[in-house]
């Protein structure tokens, strides 16, 4: 290993510019590509600031080992950086206008031969997952984690800037909810007993008010044993904030504050006003608490316009206190019967009984599937009402508002990408505000916290919920807040509850015991009773922000070693089996399921 210890490298390969022509440099990495013309071989070297050529005299005793070169062997070499004749120049890498010629090289470790080419694009995720390692020497996944660690930095300058203290909370610790189920550590000195993991610092960031740091922040890792989905993950980082004596207004322009600053640096955009529009009215308009507003198609009510037509569906849904809401689709009263039968398929999985729907054909001629209920003249009236033209089609959903809302955002979503309607160069960004406090979960048959249980209401419900008003909880609004871009929940936080009595009426409204209460929170509201700062706060998901900065729609694309949806990783195969001596020091026997399970895996 002579280069190691004899020649330290100059440069990164990606630094290399047509300035540094004559430049005699040490570079060290590995090879990307080799081609051999006998009498020259060509390689692309490749570190972690990118790929140069190299050009390389394998008849030279100095350069000799440049035949035996193989993908991903890892070599050093010294050379001359030297201008690419005319015509040779790759403008696809950003050294393109460069190559270097070696007079010295080196072997400094081989490769065994990779499972896929690094540059490769069309490798199938498995196989890039189980590895990682080499995944994450392409250049996509390089660039993404610099990204990331250019946005933490500036995240953190951003937070210290503005006197926001950086403290970091325990992970082992007490279940705090934010709606998903916990993952439970089993604790050997404390035998029966779980600490779990936080699904997010939320109490811990409201005990540092109450402490009097004023501002925190930290970039925290929550865990949230749920379904997963292209935009989660089991383990996941927040930007989380809090801040005391402060209102609504404060966050948000502190937060946009960082919004600006971060599209500026990383997009070169500068963002306009952020539209902010309230719970009811996003749900009203686009069926959906985080509505893409890169596209129109808006949701319209026909409630008022199918009155007492004699069709069973819209009459039972209306007599039933439900909606009538439909979309205008522009251009698209040429869709075929397989387009609409797909269309009410995909309605139906997201939870709406069918799909009424209406074509514009022509100046006079209007097509329907409810036809038969419907005169012209009152089809023409739902286009017409509704800014609809000549060529235009309308889908229409009758149902009870949760699952008509859930069906048409579900549709406009496909529908605005099937039809090329979303601006895929641009991010539209929306506060939405006025959330409501609370929602019935019929599964559970208990009232539960929308945002989470130490979110304030709006002072008007505050004596319902003392009071135990049960008939005004459907209508009780809190101070909660989310940040939404491009149909992605960027980021969510709200104003606190910072009354003791006002937390515990929380919690009973939630359906605790004073005993369960006093079980997983007696320490919090012991808390609240010395001396707490009104105070309130927000979280970002990191990962969903450096999602955004890099243009991907998938999560795993941003962490260095992410979890499959079956919240698995398959480089390290965790989770995995743990030797019966470990259980038995931790007082755990597997349950007969649990023992089945673990069979079934090893039979394959
Ligand atoms: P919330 O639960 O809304 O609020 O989370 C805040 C933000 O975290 C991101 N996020 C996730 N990202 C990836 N994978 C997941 N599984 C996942 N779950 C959430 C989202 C979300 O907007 N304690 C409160 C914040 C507060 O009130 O201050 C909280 O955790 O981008
Ligand atoms: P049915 O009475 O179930 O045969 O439905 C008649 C038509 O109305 C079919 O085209 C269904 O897809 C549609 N339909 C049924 N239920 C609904 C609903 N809740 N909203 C909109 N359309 C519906």
């Amino acid at each position: 290993m002579k280069f190691i210890t004899e020649l330290k490298r100059t440069h990164y390969c990606g630094e290399l510019t047509k300035q540094m022509s004559g430049q005699k440099v040490i570079l060290a990495g590995w090879v990307d590509s080799r081609r051999d013309h006998g009498s020259l071989v060509f390689i692309d070297l490749r570190d972690r600031e990118g790929i140069v050529q190299v050009v390389l005299d394998p008849n030279k005793t100095e350069t000799a080992c440049a035949k035996d070169f193989r993908g991903e062997y890892i070599i050093a070499l010294e050379g001359v950086v030297r201008e690419r004749p005319n015509g040779m120049t790759n403008k696809k890498i950003k050294t393109g206008e460069v190559e270097v010629e070696a007079f010295r090289c080196e072997i400094l470790n081989e490769s065994a031969t990779p499972p896929f080419q690094i540059s490769d694009s069309n490798v199938s995720e498995t196989l890039r997952l189980k590895y990682r390692y080499l995944d994450l020497r392409s250049t996509r996944l390089q660039q993404h984690l610099m990204v990331r660690h250019k946005a933490l930095q500036k995240v953190r300058d951003y937070f210290s800037q503005n006197g926001f203290i950086e403290v970091e909370t325990p992970i082992l610790y007490k279940s705090t909810p934010e709606g998903a189920r916990d993952y439970l550590v089993p604790s050997r000195v404390n035998l029966g007993e779980f600490y779990a993991l936080p699904q997010s610092p939320q109490t811990l960031k409201q005990l540092l008010m109450i402490a009097g740091y004023d501002r925190y922040f930290q970039i925290a890792r929550c865990f949230r044993d749920e379904d997963l989905r292209a935009d989660r993950q089991p383990e996941f980082t927040q930007i989380d904030i809090e801040m005391s004596f402060i209102d609504r207004e404060d966050i948000v322009k502190m937060n946009e504050g960082l919004l600006r600053q971060l599209w500026k640096e990383f997009k070169g955009v500068e963002l306009g006003d952020i539209p902010r529009i309230s719970y009811q009215e996003a749900m009203d308009r686009y069926g959906s608490d985080k509505p893409d507003i890169r596209f129109g198609m808006e949701i319209k009510n026909l409630g008022s316009l199918v009155q007492g037509s004699g069709f069973k569906v819209f009459d039972e849904v209306l007599v039933r206190g439900g909606v009538i809401r439909g979309l205008v689709v522009p251009g698209a009263s040429s869709f075929s019967r397989g387009q609409l039968d797909k269309l009410t398929d995909l309605v139906k999985k997201a939870g709406a009984k069918g799909l009424v729907w209406a074509k514009w054909e022509a100046e006079d001629q209007f097509n329907s599937s409810v036809s038969k209920f419907f005169t012209q003249d009152q089809l023409k009236t739902w286009f017409v009402s509704h800014d609809g033209k000549v060529g235009d089609l309308l889908l229409v959903v009758a149902d009870d508002f949760d699952p008509a809302c859930a069906a048409l955002s579900t549709l406009r979503l496909h529908l605005g990408r099937e039809l090329n309607l979303i601006d895929q160069t641009k991010d539209a960004f929306l506060w939405v505000l006025d959330f409501p406090l609370l929602e019935y979960s019929p599964d559970e048959k208990r009232w539960v916290a929308r945002h989470h249980p130490f979110t304030a209401p709006k002072d008007e419900g505050i004596h319902d919920l003392l009071s135990m008003n049960e008939t005004k909880f459907g209508n009780l609004l809190a101070k909660a807040y989310d940040l939404v871009c491009n149909g992605y929940e960027l980021a969510g936080g709200s104003i606190r509850i910072y009354r003791n009595e006002v937390q515990q009426a929380m919690f009973k409204v939630l359906g605790m015991t004073p005993e369960e209460t006093q079980l997983k929170f007696g320490f919090f509201l012991e808390a609240l009773k010395y001396g707490t700062p009104p105070h309130g706060g927000i979280a970002w998901g990191m990962d969903r922000l450096v999602m955004l900065l890099c243009g991907t729609d998938a999560i795993r694309e941003v962490i260095a070693f992410p979890k499959t949806a079956k919240a698995s990783c398959l480089m390290s195969d965790a989770p995995s089996e743990v030797s019966r001596e470990q259980l038995i020091e931790l007082g755990i026997r597997l349950a007969p399921s649990a023992e089945k399970a673990l069979d079934d895996k090893l039979k394959g």
